[in-house]
């Protein structure tokens, strides 16, 4: 296994564990590859489902169960048995969209309530294996959430770089209790990524999503997904795009999956951001060939509030081979699509409701056809953002057009 530029044209090779976190020659991000596995996919399936028997923590983890797809070498990984995530029906959700066959992903629960622990579990075990003391990310709440956990659990010192003002009090709360060093940026999220970039060195290892070893980890939560479907690969995979390392590694993960001869087709991976902050599906509409950033971006749905994704290239890259697409939902779509799902006794945060939104707005325009199979991905938990919920309800008119029958 080694590093390789994610620009094809490229495709400079390094060591799988080189600290670089842009190819040395063209300065495109770095991806993973994994080498083919040994065992055919009907051995594979079983040997994983027969983890699921077993204590070892790394079965009991469900990203390490299925490590032939991940980067190896480790003698010591840092787990809280993240993964083990259910697949839910939605119910009054589904007839709400207008859809026969919804099922909704909910990575909301894992150990710190979100998507997030599925990469961190990779990405610090990669940091205690290269030797950090100290692990760094900007974020707008989830992943500084989950860095901070991981680091405690690792013994690493975390450093985070949060929007001041513009992190759920939620949020913020996971990352003290976790001990974790804040820098408050006057400025909004692309701000400190970029201050962190220009902070990061050999004595703080970075784990944004710009680091590929965070994406081997999430790309899991589509294993997961497809064991849970019998290997049936849906029809529709429906996302939120806030930096867009997660569609990302979810196109990576059918990728692969599918040149391993575990899926007859690839699901259409459909990547949804907020109208305040859309710049991918902006460039999607316009057809346009280098991202123009969203140099305010604005919106309630606070974790995808980014006006610069860093993986918009490889999300990009997701869409064309899954013959996907981007939209965008404006607030108000969002605040329904999340009480809906609160009302089918789902719940979860605001950006994650974008799926719902979407799928509403697919099914009335009569672009998806109703008998699809669906699968949504809820990225986090509702108590991520309770004032959202608060709020809203206070607010009356945010929920019309909700049906609480
Ligand atoms: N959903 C939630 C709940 C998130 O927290 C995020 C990103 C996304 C979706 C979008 O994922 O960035 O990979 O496209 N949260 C990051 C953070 C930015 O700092 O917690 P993405």
């Amino acid at each position: 296994m080694h590093l390789r530029c994610s620009n094809t044209e490229c495709a400079a090779t390094l060591d799988l564990h080189d600290r670089a976190l842009s190819c040395p020659v063209c300065a495109e991000l770095l991806e993973v590859v994994i080498d083919p596995p040994t065992l055919s996919p009907a051995e594979l399936r079983r040997v994983w489902l027969e983890r699921r028997c077993s204590y070892d923590p790394r079965d009991l983890s469900g990203v390490w169960r299925f490590r032939e797809f991940l980067p190896d070498g480790y003698s010591e990984i840092v787990t809280m048995g993240e993964g083990n995530c259910p697949l839910i029906k939605g119910k009054k959700t589904a007839q709400w969209a207008g859809l026969g066959n919804l099922r909704f992903k909910h990575l909301g629960w894992n150990p710190t309530a979100c998507f997030k622990d599925l990469g961190m579990t990779v990405g610090v075990t990669e940091a205690l294996f290269v030797g950090a003391k100290a692990v760094g990310c900007a974020s707008t709440g989830n992943t500084s959430g989950s860095l901070a956990a991981y680091a405690a659990r690792a013994g690493l010192h975390a450093k985070v770089y949060l929007p001041a003002g513009y992190v759920s009090a939620n949020k913020l709360a996971q990352v003290l209790d976790f001990g974790a060093e804040v820098v408050q940026v006057d400025g909004n999220f692309d701000a400190a990524l970029a201050q962190i970039l220009r902070d990061a060195n050999d004595g703080l290892y970075f784990l944004n999503s710009i680091n590929p070893f965070r994406l081997e980890g999430q790309k899991i939560a589509m294993f997961e997904m497809l064991e849970q479907l019998g290997w049936q690969a849906p029809d529709y995979v429906v996302v939120p795009g806030g930096n867009l390392g997660n569609g990302s590694a979810f196109g990576k993960a059918l990728e692969e999956l599918h040149a391993a001869g575990f899926l007859d087709k690839l699901p259409r991976m459909v990547i949804v951001q907020a109208e305040g902050a859309n710049p991918l599906a902006k460039l999607w509409r316009s057809g346009a060939r280098e991202l123009h950033p969203v140099e305010e971006p604005e919106t309630a749905a606070t974790a995808i509030r980014i006006g610069n994704p860093r993986s918009w290239k490889k999300a990009l890259r997701t869409l064309h081979r899954t013959n996907g697409f981007v939209m965008d939902v404006s607030d108000q779509e969002i605040a329904e699509a999340k009480a809906m799902i609160g009302r089918d006794g789902i719940g979860c945060e605001p950006a994650s409701a974008t799926t719902l939104a979407a799928l509403r707005k697919l099914a009335r325009q009569g672009e998806i056809d109703r008998d699809a199979v669906v699968v949504a991905v809820l990225t986090g938990h509702a108590l991520k953002d309770t004032d959202f919920i608060v709020n809203s309800h206070l607010r009356e008119p945010a929920l019309e057009g909700v049906c609480c029958a």
